[in-house]
């Protein structure tokens, strides 16, 4: 039999942990949305935004708009299930509540890649702006051996280690500090696209984005998978449930706040680099912001402006996605699936002290010794079943629950789901064998340590016999703490 936890019972738990020594609700919907821009926006417009434009010419921003168009459709899930179930633990409990404890055990181990390895590789991203910044600013870099994985000319990506280590002494000191420097780092981050925006427009040449399809349809799909990791960590806000006031208003509202703007920037990055120089000299160059601000102005000045930009908005996603996989392994760990470490909050910082350091320490090994490609492909085949899985709970929640208090409920139901469960398989689809491969064993393993560790000291199945509610029947209501 299946093993499903109500919707009441998860909100109902994590209220209950509020009592005494759980999280504290200081987040507010303005924090939430900089929280939201702080996990997202990253390396993969920074770094990413000229491998995409290798792979789809000036059809990148069609790119673009696909993958955000795979986010909205399921950030509107998203928005469903965060307000109906504000816990801590974003697309796992969800699968929890909705396809039962293997699917949500299986997501939550897919939320490794979304979050950890996604931290690896945004770490890696750090590493080459602060370089880039090192040579513009004392014109020396960190020698390669020390820089890269091995493989790529290095033998261990320090810059790597150190960014990931400082997010976690931020992250233990308390989410109220965390959440104040994230807001910081969202509001800079946005400043420098927009002032990249502001240059590279008064080079623009609409003659660049002609031809507009140089690499046809192939080429924007695998653009399209490409910029989906620039889309990555929008969930993030779903994680904070906990943590957030009147969740049930705020967290919907902050997850089509965030991914409006997001979008918006990307599109009008986007427009304004291949407009100033043509696609054939941004594609697949490093730093290629700074590259077009300097052909716009003629002068190394800007580039060291967007090296600093970059530098900040690449730790402050750093510190927030680690946020993000910290709190789901504390729901994890709740439900028995994942050892008790990580469900420990210290009463001094109430932060989840031992969690953050062993999840912090684990991801440090991607990034420290595996090659930027191969986390990154791996990160958003990861993130992208997951959203095809979040798209299907509210599917199924729909039917089980059909009372459940929904502040928010997707439009155009059922297409909206089903479209996005299609548009992330499509950009699945335009994933690399090789990262097929390595997914499907990642699954698999994933799979093995359920059935050994998981499935035996869960705790629903020791605590009682498992709740499977036949479609259309509500369970009773519990009061929720909002
Ligand atoms: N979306 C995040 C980034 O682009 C992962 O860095």
């Amino acid at each position: 039999m299946r093993r499903i936890k109500s919707p009441d019972l998860l909100v109902a738990e994590s209220g209950a942990d509020l009592e005494g020594h759980g999280l504290k609700r200081s987040i507010g919907p303005f924090q939430l949305v900089c929280f939201g821009v702080g996990a997202i926006v990253g390396t993969g417009i920074f770094v990413g935004l000229s491998d995409t434009v290798a792979e789809a010419g000036p059809a990148v921003i069609v790119s673009f708009v696909l993958a955000a168009v795979t986010c909205i459709f399921t950030a509107f899930s998203f928005a469903e299930l965060g307000g109906a179930i504000p816990v801590s633990g974003s697309s796992y409990s969800y699968a929890y509540a909705a396809l039962g404890e293997r699917t949500a055990f299986l997501v939550g181990w897919c939320l490794l890649l979304e979050y950890g390895v996604s931290v690896s590789a945004v770490a890696i991203g750090w590493g080459q702006y602060l370089n880039e910044l090192l040579e513009n600013t004392v014109g020396r870099q960190i020698p390669a051996a020390l820089a890269d994985a091995p493989g790529h000319g290095g033998v261990v990506n320090v810059p790597a280690i150190v960014v990931m280590a400082l997010a976690a002494v931020l992250l233990v000191r308390g989410v109220r500090e965390s959440a104040r420097a994230t807001a910081a780092m969202a509001v800079i981050k946005i400043g420098i696209l927009v002032l990249f925006c502001a240059i590279a427009f008064t080079a623009f040449d609409s003659g660049h984005l002609s031809p507009f399809t140089p690499e046809g349809i192939g080429g924007i799909g695998a653009g399209a998978s490409l910029a989906f990791f620039s889309f990555i960590g929008f969930d993030a806000i779903s994680t904070a449930g906990e943590e957030v006031k009147n969740p049930r208003r705020n967290i919907p509202l902050a997850i089509l706040i965030t991914i409006g703007v997001v979008t918006l920037i990307y599109c009008l990055v986007s427009v304004a680099a291949l407009g100033a120089m043509p696609w054939e000299q941004v594609g697949g160059k490093p730093a290629a912001l700074s590259l077009i601000v300097d052909h716009a102005t003629g002068s190394s000045i800007g580039s060291t402006v967007i090296a600093v930009g970059a530098v900040v908005a690449i730790a402050s996603v750093v510190l927030a996605v680690m946020y993000g996989q910290t709190r789901i392994l504390m729901s994890m760990s709740r439900d028995g699936l994942i050892p008790k470490v990580f469900e420990r909050v210290s009463p001094k910082t109430s932060t989840p002290v031992a969690n953050t350091w062993i999840a912090s320490a684990v991801f440090a090994v991607p990034a420290a010794v595996v090659p930027l490609d191969v986390v990154l492909d791996m990160s958003v085949i990861g993130t992208l079943a997951i959203m095809a899985v979040v798209n299907i709970c509210v599917l199924a929640l729909r039917r089980s629950h059909p009372g459940l208090s929904r502040r928010f409920r997707v439009p155009l139901y059922p297409a909206a789901p089903l479209l996005g469960v299609v548009f992330s398989l499509y950009l699945m689809y335009g994933l690399p064998l090789v990262t097929w491969i390595q997914f499907a064993v990642f699954v698999a393993v994933g799979a093995l340590v359920y059935a050994l560790y998981g499935r035996k000291r869960s705790r629903l199945a020791l605590s009682g016999p498992p709740e499977a509610p036949e479609p259309g029947r509500e369970s009773p209501r519990t009061p929720a703490r909002v």
